[in-house]
């Protein structure tokens, strides 16, 4: 199959990779990275969760982060929702989408939303009646779609019947989480061909993680199944709360520098999203996984006379 000629970067880094930081970062820091993010170009972001403020206190800011944002450039703004009081809470905010989530494996889905998977299912009905009402779309996420860290691996079928009933509630796109690093090109292949097959209308997400360190060759797998949206979070910030050994999502500006030399169009300025993203490592004070940041664009040349000559 041939590869898009575009891909839709959806940044997750402001909900999936803040959502970990223990220490709460102020509203304004939230907004400015937002904004910046805006401003180089992402065309989604999915910015923050309308979950219960206890599970994630980090984010029960939600409402005036959408409400504080200046929005320089059109952009299309997600969250995340469990349940119907999130779905009310997103809509009278004005986020552009409702992003619902459920596990591929039972475990997981206890851990994560302290329920079973098909009472997960039955709730986003009340979701997407709410969403309706208000004329908001409904996207639906699978975590841990490539393997499980309680139960192994996920049968693909598994994956299949969650796309069906999503398709059959009436939402716009699926996507097929990593959570904890599970994923493989292999994999990737045999996910993505059946959803084709099971759902074929429903467009289709990726959001890896680069836990194992192959996050980049599995959407190589993934541009080759044609897949033209990918998640990722600036400069691989992320890991989910409740998943052990969740580590960073793929990095963003690594994303668009491997999807802009393969010829792929994103509308994305690096320059800026690096900018952005060596913020990000100042805000929450640590390096991060993010490569392209540190080391520049491919032509940036070192000035030989400030670099040392090997003698002898
Ligand atoms: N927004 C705000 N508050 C919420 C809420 C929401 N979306 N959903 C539930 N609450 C509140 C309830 O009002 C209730 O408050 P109270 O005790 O003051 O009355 C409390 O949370 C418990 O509600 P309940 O329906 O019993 O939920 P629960 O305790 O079973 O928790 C979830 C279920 C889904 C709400 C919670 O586990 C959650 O928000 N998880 C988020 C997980 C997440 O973000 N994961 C990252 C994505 S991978
Ligand atoms: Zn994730």
């Amino acid at each position: 199959m041939a590869r898009p000629k575009s891909v839709l970067v959806g940044e997750v880094g402001p909900r999936d990779g803040l959502q970990i930081e223990r220490d709460f970062i102020p509203t304004s820091t939230k907004i400015e990275l937002i904004d910046g993010l805006i401003d180089a170009g992402v065309k989604e972001i999915e910015y923050s969760s309308f979950v219960s403020p206890r599970a994630v206190p980090q984010l029960a800011d939600a409402a005036e982060v959408l409400a504080g944002l200046t929005r320089s450039k059109p952009v299309h703004l997600v969250a995340l929702v469990p349940n119907a009081k999130g779905a009310e809470r997103a809509v009278e905010a004005g986020v552009d989408e409702l992003r619902v989530f459920v596990s591929s494996s039972e475990s997981h889905n206890q851990k994560n939303v302290n329920r079973s998977v098909e009472d997960s299912l039955v709730g986003f009905e009340n979701v997407l009646r709410i969403a309706h009402q208000s004329g908001t779309p409904v996207s639906g996420a699978i975590a841990t779609s490539f393997g499980c860290p309680f139960e192994g691996d996920v049968p693909v079928e598994q994956v299949g019947r969650i796309a069906k009933r999503f398709a059959d509630l009436g939402m716009v796109g699926v996507g097929l989480g990593d959570t904890t690093g599970m994923a493989t090109p292999l994999l990737v292949a045999e996910r993505c061909n059946h959803l084709k097959t099971v759902v074929p209308d429903l467009p289709i997400t990726l959001h890896f993680h680069n836990t194992r360190g192959i996050g980049l060759a599995n959407v190589m797998a993934g541009l080759d199944e044609g897949i033209d949206r990918y998640e990722s979070s600036f400069a691989g910030l992320g890991g989910c709360p409740f998943a052990p050994g969740a580590t960073g999502n793929i990095c963003t500006e690594d994303l668009v520098f491997l999807l802009h030399e393969l010829g792929i169009e994103t509308g994305i300025d690096l320059e800026k999203l690096c900018a952005v993203a060596r913020r990000v490592e100042d805000v929450v004070g640590r390096t991060l996984p993010g490569q392209v940041m540190k080391a520049g664009p491919r032509l940036q040349l070192s000035d030989m006379e400030q670099v040392a000559t090997a003698v002898g």
